[in-house]
């Protein structure tokens, strides 16, 4: 555990920030034109209105790369002086190689090094566990940290349980050394993995094959038993926060905002209670892009930026929860 208590001051900070997303919206009035539902169900049970969704060739590297270009340019940092690139997700470009690597050669990001995380919806809170860590150790001293996904493309269409739930994009980072007070305060994560059965894509895993060699259609798509998942949300979110806090030395009392994992705006709205904090102090964005798994926090701690919302000087509570389950918190001063 980093304890940026003992040194005085954060060892790494979030630079700038970027995101990118896909031209197509989604509103809930046209998914009543694929599924049975309603714009009524879908707002009062999760707080969507509309999702971006990418289009068929596509990739989710696409995205990654226009998100991170932008978050370089807002931290005034070029791509050669990047000693690496993660990224959290679990719709990658390919099986191998990582996402990152495709990044890597658009960016022309020749000194670093690069690779992906599966984390799920902590998948950008995992990456900047990492990342911080490499910089604490004095192993890196600049690099990027992406949240990016294309879950439309293991999205079952026909399930209305889960088709309204998601969306497509990337959000980036850029970590560099911290110089004052300002940055990363506490990283957090962990993982529980006695509820895998609960959320889960086989798609081309080994899970998949059979005797006869051949998959099952069905494998290739995202499963989720949302209730049960929903269940043990709040209580995770909650100790992320906790434990985010405690490490970070911080009171929930400090905190100017928090940012949320964007699954559901009744586990925004519950965590938000727990932490003890006003809905006025939440940045939510669910409404506009649905749940975008990894590249969720990056989103909303780039709009909150650019809307002037998070400023300079500011304490930010970012905490997730995903599939795995996995989960983490991380408390930032910009
Ligand atoms: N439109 C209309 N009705 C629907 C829809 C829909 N889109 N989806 C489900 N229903 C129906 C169900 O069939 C059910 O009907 P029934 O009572 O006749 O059987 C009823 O609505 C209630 O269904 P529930 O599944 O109990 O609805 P719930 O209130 O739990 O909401 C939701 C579902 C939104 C998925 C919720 O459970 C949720 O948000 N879960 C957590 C998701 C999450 O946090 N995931 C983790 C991150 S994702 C990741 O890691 C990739």
């Amino acid at each position: 555990m980093t304890d940026w208590n003992k040194r005085g001051k954060p060892f790494a900070r979030i630079a700038g920030t970027g995101k990118a997303v896909p031209e197509t919206v989604i509103t809930n009035a046209d998914l009543e034109q694929i599924v049975e539902t309603s714009d009524e169900w879908i707002t009062t049970r999760t707080g969507i209105k509309e999702r971006h969704i990418a289009k068929r060739g596509e990739r989710t590297s696409t995205y990654c790369i226009k998100a991170a270009q932008i978050a370089l340019d807002d931290a005034g940092v070029t791509a050669e002086e990047l000693d690496f690139i993660i990224i959290g997700t679990i719709s990658p470009d390919m099986r191998f190689p990582a996402t990152a690597i495709f990044v890597q050669e658009a960016l022309k990001a020749k000194n670093a090094t690069c690779w992906d995380i599966s984390a799920t919806c902590s998948g950008f809170l995992y990456c900047l566990y990492q990342a911080e860590a490499l910089i604490a150790l004095g192993r890196a001293k600049k690099g990027l940290v992406i949240g990016a996904e294309m879950l439309s493309l293991i999205t079952d269409w026909t399930d209305r349980g889960t088709c309204v739930l998601f969306g497509d994009g990337a959000g980036a980072v850029v970590l560099t050394e911290a110089t004052d007070e300002r940055g990363i305060l506490s990283t957090y994560i962990g993982s529980g993995g006695d509820a895998s059965q609960l959320l889960y894509c086989i798609g081309h895993g080994s899970a998949g094959s059979n005797s006869s060699r051949h998959e099952v259609p069905g494998q290739q798509l995202l499963y989720m038993n949302g209730n049960e998942v929903f269940r043990h949300a709040v209580r995770i979110m909650d100790k992320c926060a906790t434990e985010a806090c405690s490490r970070a030395g911080v009171h929930p009392g400090e905190l100017d905002w928090l940012v949320p994992h964007q699954a559901n705006a009744r586990i925004i709205k519950a965590t938000a209670e727990r932490v003890g904090l006003p809905m006025e102090k939440v940045i939510v964005t669910i409404q506009k892009y649905g749940n975008n798994s990894s590249a969720s926090i990056p989103f909303a701690l780039d709009d909150g930026r650019r809307e002037g919302l998070i400023k300079d000087g500011q304490t930010v509570l970012c905490v997730a929860f995903g599939g795995g389950f996995t989960w983490g918190g991380s408390v930032i001063r910009f």
